[in-house]
């Protein structure tokens, strides 16, 4: 084995990153921040022209200010994986692996990466795979290389899986619960111990210009050190078991449904436990993303080649696409006919504080409802562009505000958990609106304080809030009062079309 004593000195070590998406950006961008030199190395020459001019290709919160940090200093980008790999002692694999379409994860982007990789080594070389990918992986990425002419003591094949989230990802890296690495030897254990011994020694942290603690983070997160299956089966395992949690919250709030009872307090009343906890058990339209469902898929068929069937991970996904079937049975049992009807939505990214809509239940329920003859004004604060290369503009208005989205709507539908939404002023929101209908997918409202504003207002295992009739009448003997002066004072204004209308 044939260290470099020069990338050694001082702890800084010269890495690569092979991939550019969601992984690959906020981890090169903060191993950049770590002290290391990093090159990152994407094919895509579109995304690398973006990262080259300054921007910043994703919506990350302190993904700009990072990258504005450290490119041009420890931070580089490369369309030559042959030249950054010459350059690097520790090169990761961060390429998607996409679902194939008999539910495997597709890992032709890791081969050939494997491949180019074996072409250019010139020297020892860690290689670290960073994708989510099945057991086994760093075995083939291993057997690959030497297939392709890679010396075997010239390199070593570890696993460092990732838990970041969208939308808190470079706080998730910088501040994690823990970090897991997989290796063969203890040479290459320690080297990719060094990469994050800014973090685990507590160091990073005291920098003046560290980003800041996120709430209720670990300063000096625990390191596990494990064989590579190990830390692959990790990663396949975490996020199963935290979709399960969805899924059971999911499963209990219909329940609730059925029985009247209230899955908010069910969930306390379960949660405070410490052993289950809080947190992740939200109910809603079901989750959505890049990760969870191709990785339960993926999970899955690694099971079956084993020969286990692993049924709970179906029930799972079932659990999960009944959650919109069951969202999209509500609006009907609010507006009864859905043809020609005007739908107001709030929220088209698969969750909230992201642009990405990969998977996203908002948009798998506003497609059935445009084939069902709805018209629908959306609005996302960060992912209007993005959904519309999806959706198109068939049936889909896009607009630039929540109050936009539910203007002359005849309910409105909540998708996504922005925390944004949660301050719109209910008030105004009740005038805009045709109809003082809510159908909550994500419970981002209050029962009572819908109730108090005149809504009818359906969500997630909660007991339902029926429509005051004598309200409805209130407001809108309200509205045609303001309509009146208002054409008084206007004539000729568009409100004429409403008079006309009530
Ligand atoms: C998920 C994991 O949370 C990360 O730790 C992991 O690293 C990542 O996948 C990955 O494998 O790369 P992410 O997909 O960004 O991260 O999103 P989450 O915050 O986990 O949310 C996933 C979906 O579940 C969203 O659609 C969200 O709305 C939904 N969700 C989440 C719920 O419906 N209820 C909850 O209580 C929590």
């Amino acid at each position: 084995m044939i260290w470099s004593r020069a990338v050694l000195i001082g702890g800084i070590i010269n890495i690569s990153v092979i991939g550019s998406g969601y992984v690959g950006l906020v981890a090169g961008v903060c191993f950049a921040e770590l002290g290391h030199n990093v090159i990152l190395v994407d094919n895509d020459r579109a995304k690398y022209s973006v990262l080259a001019r300054g921007e910043c290709p994703i919506h990350e919160q302190h993904l700009p200010k990072l990258l504005a940090r450290h490119r041009g200093k420890r931070l580089s980008f490369s369309s030559s994986l042959h030249d950054a790999v010459l350059a690097s002692e520790v090169v990761f694999i961060a390429v998607g692996t996409p679902p194939a379409n008999n539910g495997e994860a597709d890992l032709s982007y890791v081969e050939s990466v494997a491949r180019e990789i074996a072409g250019a080594i010139n020297s020892y070389k860690v290689v670290v795979d960073k994708s989510t990918v099945p057991v086994y992986t760093s075995d083939w990425v291993r057997h690959v290389m030497v297939l392709n002419g890679a010396q075997p003591d010239m390199f070593d094949v570890a696993s460092n899986p990732e838990f970041l989230r969208e939308g808190t990802a470079v706080t998730d890296f910088l501040y994690p619960d823990r970090i897991v690495i997989g290796a063969h030897s203890l040479p290459t254990s320690n080297l990719l111990r060094d990469i994050y011994r800014p973090l685990c020694d507590g160091s990073y942290y005291q920098g003046l210009s560290a980003i800041p603690v996120p709430q209720g983070a670990k300063l000096t997160p625990p390191l596990i050190a494990t064989d590579t299956k190990s830390a692959e089966v990790i990663k396949y395992a975490y996020n199963a078991f935290l979709a399960m949690k969805i899924s059971f919250i999911n499963a209990v709030a219909t329940i609730c449904e059925s029985v009247g009872a209230n899955v908010d307090h069910v969930r306390d009343g379960i949660g405070t436990d410490t052993r289950i906890g809080k947190r992740f058990l939200y109910p809603g339209i079901g989750y959505g993303g890049s990760c969870f469902p191709k990785d339960l898929s993926a999970y899955r068929a690694v099971a079956q080649e084993c020969g286990y069937d692993f049924r709970l991970l179906e029930e799972v996904m079932r659990i999960n696409d009944d959650q919109r079937q069951r969202f999209l049975h509500k609006v009907r049992r609010a507006l009864w006919t859905l043809k020609g009807k005007r739908v107001g939505v709030l929220g088209l990214a698969f969750k909230g504080g992201t642009d990405d809509v990969r998977e996203s239940p908002a948009l798998a329920i506003i497609e059935s409802l445009v084939d069902e003859g709805c018209e629908i004004q959306a609005y996302d604060p960060a992912a209007g562009e993005r959904a519309r290369e999806i959706l198109g503009t068939k049936g889909v208005r896009y607009v630039d505000s929540a109050y936009a989205a539910v203007e002359s709507a005849d309910a409105l539908l909540v998708l996504t958990e922005w925390e944004e939404f949660k301050s719109v002023d209910l008030a105004r929101v009740r005038e805009l609106l045709r109809y003082p209908i809510v159908i909550d997918g994500r419970n981002l409202f209050d029962p009572e304080t819908m109730r108090e504003h005149g809504f009818m207002y359906l969500s997630v295992g909660r007991p339902d809030v029926p429509l005051k009739e004598e309200k409805v009448r209130r407001q809108r003997r309200r509205t045609r009062h303001a309509v009146r002066q208002a054409e008084e004072a206007r004539p000729g204004s568009r409100l004429a079309n409403i008079t006309a209308e009530l």
